[in-house]
């Protein structure tokens, strides 16, 4: 089995009556980076509540490691590290001794060179006498990574990591996430940042209105997205595409003016030159060219438009 995490017709209906997730299917590999991309309301949080045993689904099962979240929630929240969204924090405790509690709060036997090790990993070692209460937004999120790691989970969740967060715990955070991947730990991260999709993950989800849009592995995403269009712009518009341009992947604008080219930027071939050849000599004036490029955000704007109620 190389699944880590098995989510099978997850439905949420809030008590609102707010139908928040509508039959999620999603399986999460064993060891990889998952990015769960989506706008604001998607049902992100919801998704990953569930998965973690905070929120309880209206129907369908989640499975982690091959074990149930609701029979055996004591097994699943043991392996999973959830860093929240919100900062929820102990206020007048030390960081040590809440990252060291929420370690014992998962049955595990006290650690402190683990301990240590985490605090000083996200710069927390030299504050870890110091009251949650005191220390700043940036460093109370660092303290909310830290509980999260505390019993070394298999399975990290972050939810929205880097919204609102300064450079500096950005470049620790996914530092920590890719040495973390090393040791072989499945990461979750959900976010609303296509950057930082493209950046991190293995593979991306695109979540929309309760409901997965597509799963994608993120080198054949980007390999999609590999596709460029070479646009000409014609001293005279043309009535209809010359027979001797006729090609794949080549298109006259409506008022005849441009002539489209698309063609795989990453190919060896892009048929650029002959096209270009072919042009002069079927007497085509070319008065400028531009080229365009589709982005993982324009088919995410396009996903999460189309599939808008
Ligand atoms: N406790 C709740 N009661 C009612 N509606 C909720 C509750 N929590 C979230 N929602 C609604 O469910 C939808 C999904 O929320 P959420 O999972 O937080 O989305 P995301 O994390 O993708 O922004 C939103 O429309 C939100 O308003
Ligand atoms: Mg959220």
């Amino acid at each position: 089995m190389t699944a880590a995490i098995t989510v099978t017709g997850v439905e949420k209906t809030y008590a609102s009556g707010f139908r928040a997730l509508k039959g999620v299917d999603l399986e999460i590999r064993r060891g990889e980076i998952f990015a769960l991309l989506g706008p604001n309301g998607a049902g992100k949080t919801t998704l990953i509540s569930i998965v973690c045993g905070i929120v309880k689904a209206t129907a369908g099962r989640v499975l982690v490691e091959g074990h149930d979240t609701v029979s055996a929630a004591r097994i699943t929240r043991s392996l999973i590290g959830l860093v929240p969204q919100e900062l929820t924090t102990d206020a007048f405790e030390t960081v040590l001794a809440t990252v060291s509690f929420s370690r014992g709060l998962f049955g595990k036997a006290p650690d402190p060179a683990h301990v240590e090790r985490v605090l000083r990993e996200l710069s927390l070692w030299e504050k870890r006498d110091t009251q949650i209460i005191a220390l700043s937004g940036g460093m109370k999120r660092r303290v909310l990574i830290a509980k999260a790691l505390s019993h070394e989970p298999q399975i990290l969740f972050l939810d929205e990591p880097t919204a609102g967060v300064d450079v500096e715990l950005r470049r620790d955070m996914w530092a920590m996430v890719r040495r973390l991947k090393a040791q072989g730990v499945t990461i979750i991260l959900t976010t609303h940042y296509i950057q930082e999709a493209e950046e991190m993950a293995d593979r991306v989800g695109v979540i929309n209105g309760g409901e997965i849009v597509l799963v994608e592995n993120k080198a054949e995403l980007m390999r999609k997205l590999g596709r460029k269009t070479l646009i000409l712009t014609l001293e005279e518009p043309l009535p209809a595409v010359p027979d001797r341009l006729v090609r794949d992947g080549l298109a006259l604008s409506a008022d005849g003016t441009e002539l489209a080219h698309s063609y795989d930027a990453k190919a060896d071939r892009t048929g650029i030159t002959t096209l270009l050849a072919d042009l002069a000599a079927s007497g085509v004036r070319v008065k400028d060219l531009r080229t365009e490029q589709s982005s993982l955000e324009e088919i995410f704007v396009n996903l999460v438009r189309t599939a808008a109620p």
